[in-house]
């Protein structure tokens, strides 16, 4: 029998959460729980699904104990884990985020473009406060970041606490991709290794090979090519994600070498994308009006019950995987191989040390550790560092308070470019943001 642990779900209002329970009970005998505490700041929310939360544990899990709770101190002052999904400013601020920028023609999604750079300046926040108050506990706590944009986050604790080696910054796309490869390929996910490089939702698959030895990248490649991709979950994705995976095919029509990453299409077709966005209602209200709306139905039957007779387990969730299988690899130290996020230093060759790159790697007792990939060549390094170039200046600007670095910022990203917009779109983020973040 494995030692058990304590966890802290940070954001227990997410409409994700319901499914991350199921997938702590399929996982309990290789990741068994003492406790679990669920922490949101917004008290109704959490409870639309603490009932459901509840009855899940008391019928599956009944020897783990449960605490729902607002007060921070009680959510971080003892626990092992801390799976953090918080939302600044939550789907109404999404939704502002996104539509914002349509304004100007520009994209308008969660972690890319403006949209990203304003959810990442709102996050930067909490973010810092959070993870002051868990190490005011204790050092030895994992912090699981799930908190986007991943790729803004990452940088930026790591700016702010360089020496910490226990927060993990993570991103189920890759991991998610390969669940779509597998299914193309008809093989089993969990026989299928990549090689891949990037900065978070901006990364290019270089290899896949499965455990046997066998080499299937040319012939997904070539796949993905010429034919739509659709997403393993193609039936449970709605129109926004499906029109996003085609977009894949799109890109590679141009150029074949290496799979993209889908949020690629944000830079690589922003104005088609903006074009094609109705200003009216984006994904924030897509996914309040499907996942969200069926979340909360199954979770409002839970009221008043005492079994689960009936009713539907959600357990559905690539999110819920990723964050137990890494907290299991690090609590048992198995080095299993994840597509991580790490400082550079020298992973790939001609790439800035300091960046936080999205590589093949493991995960044990220690983190995560990037495979060595070698250099790569100027359109990609190109494209990197531009993007490496904006994330360093929104962190800057974040840190410093600094409205030229945040304009020189959306100046390079590729989804903005003309300073006309970028100053436009900024001065908007600014004024809707005014509660979270300000610049001077
Ligand atoms: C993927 C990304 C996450 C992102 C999520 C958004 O999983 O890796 O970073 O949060 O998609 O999904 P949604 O369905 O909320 O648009
Ligand atoms: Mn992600």
């Amino acid at each position: 029998m494995r030692e058990s642990h304590i966890i802290t779900i940070a954001g227990a209002g997410s409409a994700r959460v319901p499914a991350l329970v199921g997938t702590l009970v399929n996982y309990k005998e290789r990741f068994p729980l003492s406790k679990i505490i669920f922490y949101d700041i917004d008290n109704e929310r959490m409870g639309l699904m603490e009932d459901y939360d509840r009855l899940v544990l008391k019928c599956f899990y009944p020897e783990c104990e449960v605490v729902f709770t607002t007060d921070e101190d009680e959510a971080y002052r003892e626990t092992d884990f801390v799976f953090c999904q918080m939302r600044v400013g939550k789907t109404a601020m999404r939704s502002l985020d996104e539509k914002i920028p349509l304004r100007y023609g520009l994209v308008g999604q969660e972690t890319c473009g403006p949209g990203g750079f304003a959810y990442g300046m709102r996050s930067l926040g909490a973010m810092k406060h959070m993870v002051e108050k868990v190490r005011s506990y204790s050092k030895d706590t994992w912090i699981l970041n799930y908190t986007n944009p991943a790729a803004i986050v990452a940088l930026g604790l790591d700016k702010m606490f360089p020496e910490d080696r226990r927060i993990l910054n993570l991103c189920d796309q890759p991991f998610s991709l390969m669940k779509s490869y597998a299914k193309i390929l008809g093989v089993p996910q969990e026989k299928l290794r990549a090689r891949y490089f990037g900065l978070n939702h901006f990364g290019w698959f270089t290899e896949l090979k499965d455990t046997d030895g066998n080499d299937h990248f040319d012939t997904l490649r070539t796949y993905l090519r010429d034919h739509d991709f659709q997403p393993f979950n193609a039936e449970q994705r709605s129109k926004s994600w499906l029109d996003t995976y085609v977009r894949v095919n799109k890109y590679m029509k141009f150029i074949d070498e290496y799979i993209p990453t889908t949020y690629l299409q944000y830079y690589m077709f922003p104005e088609e994308i903006a074009a094609e966005s109705d200003p009216a209602y984006t994904r924030a209200d897509e996914s309040r009006d499907s996942r969200e709306k069926e979340v909360f139905e199954v979770c409002a039957k839970a009221k008043g019950r005492d079994s689960m007779e009936g009713l539907e387990m959600l357990t559905n969730s690539v999110f819920g995987n990723l964050m137990v299988e890494v907290a299991e690899s690090i609590a048992y130290d198995l080095n299993r191989e994840f597509i991580v996020l790490v400082r550079n230093d020298g992973i790939i060759g001609n790439f800035e040390p300091d960046a936080i790159v999205e590589v093949a790697g493991t995960i044990g007792k220690d983190g995560a550790k990037g495979y060595p990939f070698g250099d790569i060549s100027p359109y990609y390094k190109g494209l990197m560092e531009g993007q490496y170039a904006y994330e360093l200046l929104t962190v800057e600007a974040f840190l410093e308070q600094d409205y030229t670095k945040a304009l020189k910022a959306l100046i390079l990203n590729r989804s903005v470019v003309d300073p006309s917009k970028a100053k436009a779109v900024l001065d908007d983020l600014m004024e809707a943001n005014r509660d979270y973040w300000t610049l001077k």
